[in-house]
């Protein structure tokens, strides 16, 4: 069954005074996802994903086309029950604590009194909340806050999740941990769609991927898929002041930094260069892939002046 689909969904924001300049967020979208699929929505920043994302839970409504989740109009009541949200900037009632705000959406969820208290602790626990639960949400860290939004966001045990930026703010532990509860969610059936600037994020965990820009729907598909005509690049370091001919002549992107030169080449390039250096009797002092071929693809689909921040912890 198909999990999400958006049909020529657009949106046009009227900006400026008498909100006569129309700015584009959204052009004509067509995409479907899967059940059961971990979905990427990759683009740089302004690209459109948070539009989309709002424009999917209804919060913001659409200047053209429709969407569906599972199988029913994003306007039926019916479906909120089946979906969780993570917002990119979630606000909350900050006199309240982790606990009394986790216990507010299993209640507004229409969730078991008899469970409620079990699935809370349980769900502070799991995202690393245990020992704040009692701590009230102004003196949470940005990191906290976005634990406490994950908490809430699967809190009920939607079967479509949504998350804006899942790994934002987050330290290297609570992204890995995010990505294990990702992970969790797809073993259960669940369907993820998540957006994100962190490529390798994206490439560990997502099914497919689409990445996105000015708007507009890039590519589409497996990253396998996707990469397949992409090559992945190397960088050389080595100690030196001039660069061998030989290098500029495989191609390679070369810069001097002090007593070091840095050298990009295709992987496929990687043996012919180490050759030219041994060659020339330089003494290396690094060699380390520099762009997975999924960054190569997305550099390519939105223009390098677009860089994420790839890699990024
Ligand atoms: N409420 C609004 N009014 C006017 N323009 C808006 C509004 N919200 C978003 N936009 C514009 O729509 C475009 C897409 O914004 P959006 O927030 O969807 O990008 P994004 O891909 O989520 O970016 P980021 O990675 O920075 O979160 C941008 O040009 C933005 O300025
Ligand atoms: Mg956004």
């Amino acid at each position: 069954m198909i999990a999400i689909e958006t049909i020529n969904l657009e949106k046009t924001y009227a900006v400026a005074f008498w909100r006569k300049t129309p700015r584009v967020a959204l052009r004509p979208l067509n995409l479907t996802v899967e059940e059961g699929e971990v979905f990427g929505f990759l683009g740089p920043n302004g690209a459109g994903k948070t539009t989309t994302l709002k424009l999917l839970m209804g919060l913001v409504f659409p200047t053209g086309g429709t969407a569906r989740i599972l199988g029913k109009d994003i306007n039926d009541p019916a479906i909120k029950a089946q979906i969780g949200f993570l917002p990119e900037q979630p606000y909350f009632y900050d006199y309240l604590t982790a606990k009394e705000l986790l216990e507010y959406y299993a209640r507004l969820s229409g969730m078991e009194p008899k469970d409620r208290g079990r699935k809370v602790e349980a769900m502070l626990e799991r995202v690393g909340l245990k020992d704040a639960a009692r701590v009230q949400l102004r003196k949470f860290s940005k990191g906290m806050l976005q634990r406490v939004g994950l908490a809430q966001a699967v809190l009920h045990d939607p079967n479509v999740v949504f998350l804006d930026e899942p790994m934002s703010g987050l330290d290297p532990m609570g992204r890995r941990e995010v990505r294990d509860l990702m992970e969790e969610l797809k073993q259960q059936g669940k369907t993820v769609f998540f957006s994100t600037h962190i490529l390798s994020d994206a490439e560990a965990l997502c099914d497919r991927v689409a990445v996105i820009h000015q708007g507009e729907l890039r590519g589409v598909g497996q990253v396998a898929e996707l990469t397949s005509s992409v090559a992945a690049k190397v960088e050389l370091i080595w100690n030196g002041s001039a660069v061998p001919a030989g290098l500029i002549a495989l191609g390679a992107e070369c810069r001097v930094i002090g007593e070091t030169i840095r050298a990009v080449v295709p992987e496929a390039q990687q043996e012919a260069a180490l050759e030219i250096l041994r060659r020339e009797r330089l003494r290396l002092i690094s060699l380390i892939p520099v762009r997975s071929s999924l960054e190569q693809y997305y550099l390519q689909k939105v223009g390098a002046e677009a860089a994420p921040a790839v890699g990024a912890r």
